[in-house]
This record gives structure tokens, sequence and C-alpha cells, in this order.
């Protein structure tokens, strides 16, 4: 389990401290910050030796870090599905809510699917079910094991699709398909207007995946900020 702190630097930022993996400091922001906001941020960055990231910012929100010297670290695609018409895929798992003793097995499967910057832990998972007023979280069993989850979230117009994995070794049968499109049929039902999800550039399976029920790529992409030593 990754050990981490979460610090409060300024209002509406959240700063993720980790004590070993990919980076030491992952700068959240929870909304837009001024370029004086970000110069009082990095003032109050303690003291780090390992790398100092953001979480995925759209192009307005790139600026102001811009200006004090962070640099890409990595490209997102941001994709939107408007739900017209709605994705209907169906797979040999069946679909349902997850139990809290789902949990080991979808770390397992999340640290199968992403490498070590992007997989989540047990405090990660809890981040992507609150990132939204209201939120889905299911499992996909096959013959009775869980081999796939996916969390999607709700909030107003947007609905969003947090997080979405398949066991490696029953990919390409139709679950990943499956999973989206159950989220999609949640989302409806609240009345979202529309599903948006990100993907790291380099994933290529999962964009086509996407496009292929139906997301359209945004002119927008997001990108994960570093702060060079
Ligand atoms: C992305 C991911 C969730 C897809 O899950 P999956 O279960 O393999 O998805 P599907 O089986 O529905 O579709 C995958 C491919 O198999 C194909 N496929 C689906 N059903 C099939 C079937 N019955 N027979 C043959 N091929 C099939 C799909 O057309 C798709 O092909 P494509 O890559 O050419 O588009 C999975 O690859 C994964 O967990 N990846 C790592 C984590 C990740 O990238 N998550 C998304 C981050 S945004």
């Amino acid at each position: 389990m990754l050990l981490e702190r979460r610090l409060r630097l300024i209002r509406g930022v959240r700063v993720v401290q980790r004590a070993s993996g990919p980076f030491e400091l992952q700068i959240v922001p929870m909304r837009r910050l001024s370029h004086d906001e970000v110069a009082r941020l990095i003032e109050r960055l303690p003291e780090t030796t390992g790398p100092v990231v953001t979480s995925a910012l759209s192009p307005v929100e790139q600026v102001p870090f811009r200006d004090h010297g962070f640099t890409d670290f990595e490209a997102l695609h941001l994709l939107r599905h408007a739900f017209a018409p709605a994705p209907n895929r169906s797979s040999p798992a069946v679909i349902r809510p997850a139990r809290r003793s789902d949990l080991k097995r979808v770390l397992e499967i999340d640290a199968q699917c992403f490498d070590s910057f992007w997989v989540l832990d047990r405090a990660g998972i809890d981040a992507a079910r609150k990132a939204t007023p209201s939120h889905h979280y299911v499992v996909a069993e096959l013959n009775g094991n869980v081999v796939g989850y996916a969390i999607t979230g709700h909030a107003g117009a947007p609905s969003f699709l947090q997080r979405l994995a398949v066991d490696p070794t029953v990919q390409g049968i139709g679950i990943g398909s499956h999973l989206v499109t159950e989220g999609v049929t949640w989302a409806m039902a609240r009345r979202a207007l529309h599903m948006m999800v990100n993907t790291q550039v380099s994933n290529e399976g999962a964009a086509r995946l996407y496009q292929s029920l139906g997301f359209v790529l945004d002119t927008d992409q997001l990108m994960v900020l570093e702060l060079p030593r």
C-alpha cells in the first residue's frame, strides 16, 4: 500500500505527498488557479527530491503553471459521449454493484492494468468515488470471479467515466464495452446529458474502444504537468 499524506497549502487545492512511487508531490486543483495563487502554492510546497506533478489539467488551467516553469509530463485525450444513440453491448460477464469485500480484487486488477503512475490504491478508489455528488461503482463477474470494475460519476448535466479496468487475461471479449454501456445507462437514468472520459494518448486501445462506443474526441487535450528539478 502506498503511504500518502494530503496537504492543504492554499484554498481549493489538494496536494498529495507520497513516501514512495513515481512522484513525491501531486498538485490537484479543485478550481482554476490564478498566476499569483500558483506562485503562493509553489512557495509553500515542502522540500522534495522526487518529481512534482499536477493532475490532468485543461489548456486554460495549465497557463499559470506553465508561467512558473511547469512542462509537459503526459498528454491525455478527452472524449465525450452525447448519449445519442446510446451504446448497447453485452458480454459473458454479469455486472453487479461492488461490495466492500471486492476491494482487494479490484486493487489487484487495477495494479495489473495501469503503470505505477496511474495505479490506484484504496485512497485513490475512494477519491474516484467521491469526486462527484453521486457515483456508480460496479464489478464484472465471470464464472463467479471478479474480472473487471468501473466507476461512473454524475454531477448535473455531465457524467464521468472515472475508472475502467478489465483483468488482462479476459480482455477482448466485450467486458470493457459492457461496463461502459452499463455506466452510460446508469448516467442516462439520472438525467445526465453526456459523459466525459480521459485516457492517456499512449493508450490507443482504450481510445479506440471509447470511439467504437460513440465517444468523440474533444478538441481540448488534457496534460499532466511536472516541475522540472
Ligand atoms: C480498456 C479496457 C478496459 C478494455 O476492456 P476489454 O474488456 O478488453 O474491452 P472489450 O473486450 O469490450 O473491447 C476490446 C477490444 O476487443 C474487441 N472485442 C470485443 N468483444 C469481442 C469479441 N467477442 N471477440 C473479439 N473481439 C472482441 C473490441 O472490438 C475491442 O477491439 P479494439 O481494440 O479493436 O477496439 C482494458 O483493455 C483495460 O483494462 N485496459 C487497461 C486499463 C485501461 O486502459 N483502462 C481505461 C483507461 S481510460
